[in-house]
């Protein structure tokens, strides 16, 4: 089973990524955790590449093909295998990250955005997304609480998020695979609705 996890920044995905596998594990499940971008020897060379605040004359066409060639490299080497030998591989971001921000958020047609991710993946869809929902002042509060020092990716200005959170609610409409969570909620309460949803798909080990 192949699961991904979407939202903005500091929504909340890393954690529930965690928590989920930290239970599909005690319960006998094979589980593989991805980060997106990343997950391969080449992956992480990119992923230090879009997230470098001195690459700030980067343009909008580099960002997604190195968004996309991240993905390819990590589907090939490793989530094919992976689903093939039965794992369970949970995704911290995948393509719809690439529609919401590249496409939506910054203006770059879906119907390219659209034709690389299919071109990019080799068409591998999820068989469910989380879309942890979260209004954008609270990316604000939870940046300051956790102190860190804004990436290149997230030195974006209001406006830009507001796109991006459009971008994966219209998207949430169109796939059926979409499962829309207010993301406020407390981090187990956001567990156990994840946990809900997915016990009614998944085929329990023996
Ligand atoms: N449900 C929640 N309520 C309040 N705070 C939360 C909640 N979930 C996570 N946080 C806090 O918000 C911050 C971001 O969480 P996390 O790293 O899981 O988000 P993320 O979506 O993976 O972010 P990024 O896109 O930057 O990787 C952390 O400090 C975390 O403790
Ligand atoms: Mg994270």
């Amino acid at each position: 089973m192949f699961i991904t996890f979407e939202g903005l920044d500091y929504s909340g995905k890393s954690t529930q990524v965690q928590l989920l596998a930290d239970r599909l594990t005690l319960q006998d499940h094979r589980v593989l955790i991805l980060r997106e971008p990343g997950g391969t020897d080449i992956g992480e060379k990119i992923r230090k590449l879009l997230l470098d605040k001195n690459n700030d004359g980067m343009t909008e066409a580099s960002e997604l093909f190195l968004f996309s060639a991240s993905r390819s490299q990590l589907i090939q080497e490793v989530v094919r295998p992976a689903l093939d030998g039965g794992m369970v591989v949970i995704c911290d971001r995948y393509y719809d990250s690439t529609t919401a921000y590249q496409g939506y958020g910054r203006g770059i047609p879906l119907d390219v955005i659209h034709a690389i991710n299919r071109y990019a993946t080799g068409s591998l869809a999820p068989d469910v997304t989380f879309f942890l929902d979260i209004p954008i002042r609270e990316i604000e509060k939870r940046m300051h609480s956790a102190k860190t020092n804004k990436d290149r990716m997230e030195s974006n200005g209001i406006e830009f998020y507001e796109r991006v959170r459009n971008g994966f609610l219209q998207l949430a409409k169109t796939e059926s695979r979409y499962c829309i969570i207010d993301g406020l909620q407390p981090i187990d309460d956001l567990h156990d609705i994840i946990w809900h949803h997915l016990t009614e798909i998944l085929v329990p080990q023996k």
